[in-house]
């Protein structure tokens, strides 16, 4: 399976699947530049909430490798600016401004081996982000897997899967799995409007990796679920508040309350990185707007509606805990409620 994101070793650059050119075109890009950076991730060349984590810490090690600052307070200083360039492209995938932590966490550690030193301890921290991505998404799979029976039909929305990561994916991974396993698997693809992740990525790297994937446009969930055809509902997040409820694409919500109608599982797979010590509730989530084009003009040879209409054009909904049948990390399956007793985000709160 080919990476996401990665790190060019030798010449320190951010190489990335420039996303908005799929499903037509596989690019492999790269970048050393902050603002090059911000745009890349704003305009969803990387994009999905782990791979867009991943991408602002090698980001930021390929761009501070060419600072030129002698002093160490000279190089921290503008470190601690493009990371907060970079952490201001996107405001609700929480991965983000996670990774950004991380980074500048390391940058202070450290200080006092020289601004060489420090640029080292940077390139070992975006690694250890990056390996770590692809070990998480792996155990994922394997506890989304368990859930999974021979034969399942399996609704996604958004992309959550190899695109959004480094490799694999969240809601993707145990699908995966299952498919390595023997298990037959078949997905349906919720097209996601107004950037069509489902219709583009999700559709695309199924049927590239041989799993039986059927598309269909975002209002046939309903009538796909109330006709017996689904058996299973597996999505992403972007961030999870400590009480359960996760932020994923916009649409999302839609298709947990269909779920919960119906009686059939509806399951949010992330890591832990995606779940935010600081935030107590759906309601402390900042939502993405976005660019009203995306929605009248960039899928259509000309603005297909009226010039004074106005949009409304949210990147993400929040799907309250009780919606939720279960949370798929990397460290097995929770409810929302448990969240607060996991030792890594408890000691994080503390
Ligand atoms: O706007 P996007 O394409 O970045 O939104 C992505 C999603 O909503 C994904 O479902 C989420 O980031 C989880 S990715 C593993």
């Amino acid at each position: 399976m080919q990476d996401t994101v990665w790190l060019d070793e030798e010449k320190d650059l951010l190489c990335y699947i420039d996303q908005t050119l799929l499903p037509n075109e596989l690019k492999i890009c790269t970048c050393n530049n902050i603002f090059d950076l911000y745009d890349i991730i704003k305009r969803l060349s990387i994009r999905g909430a782990p791979a867009i984590g991943v991408g602002a810490a090698i980001g930021l090690y390929a761009a501070c490798a060419r600072f030129e600052d002698e002093s160490e307070d000279g190089f921290l200083y503008s470190f601690r600016k493009s990371a907060e360039i970079v952490n201001s492209s996107r405001p609700t995938a929480v991965n983000l401004s996670w990774a950004v932590r991380r980074m500048i966490k390391c940058a202070e550690g450290a200080r006092g081996s020289g601004v060489e030193g420090i640029k080292i301890a940077l390139k070992a921290e975006a690694l250890a982000i990056y390996n770590e991505d692809i070990e998480t998404c792996k155990m994922i799979g394997f506890y989304g897997d368990t859930l999974i029976r021979d034969g399942a039909r399996i609704l996604t929305h958004c992309n959550a899967g190899a695109l959004a990561a480094v490799r694999y994916g969240t809601a993707l991974a145990p699908i995966y799995t299952a498919h390595e396993n023997g298990k037959s698997v078949s997905v349906y693809a919720d097209e996601t409007r107004p950037l069509l992740q489902g219709a583009r990525l999700t559709a695309f790297e199924l049927a590239e990796n041989g799993i039986p994937v059927t598309l269909q446009c975002d209002n046939m969930a309903a009538s796909l679920i109330a006709k017996g055809m689904i058996d299973m509902v597996l999505v992403g997040a972007d961030r999870i508040a400590m009480n359960g409820d996760a932020a994923n694409k916009i649409g999302t919500l839609g298709v947990a309350i269909i779920a919960k109608h119906f009686g059939i599982p509806f399951y949010v797979c992330a890591p832990l990185s995606t779940i935010d010590p600081f935030c107590e509730s759906g309601k402390d989530i900042v939502i993405e707007q976005r660019n009203a084009s995306e929605v009248t003009e960039m899928h259509y040879k000309k603005r297909m509606t009226h010039k004074n209409v106005s949009v409304y054009n949210p990147a993400f909904d929040v799907t309250p805990n009780e919606l939720i049948t279960g949370i798929i990390t990397e460290k097995g399956i929770f409810k929302g409620y448990e969240l607060s007793t996991i030792e890594q985000l408890a000691s994080a709160r503390a």
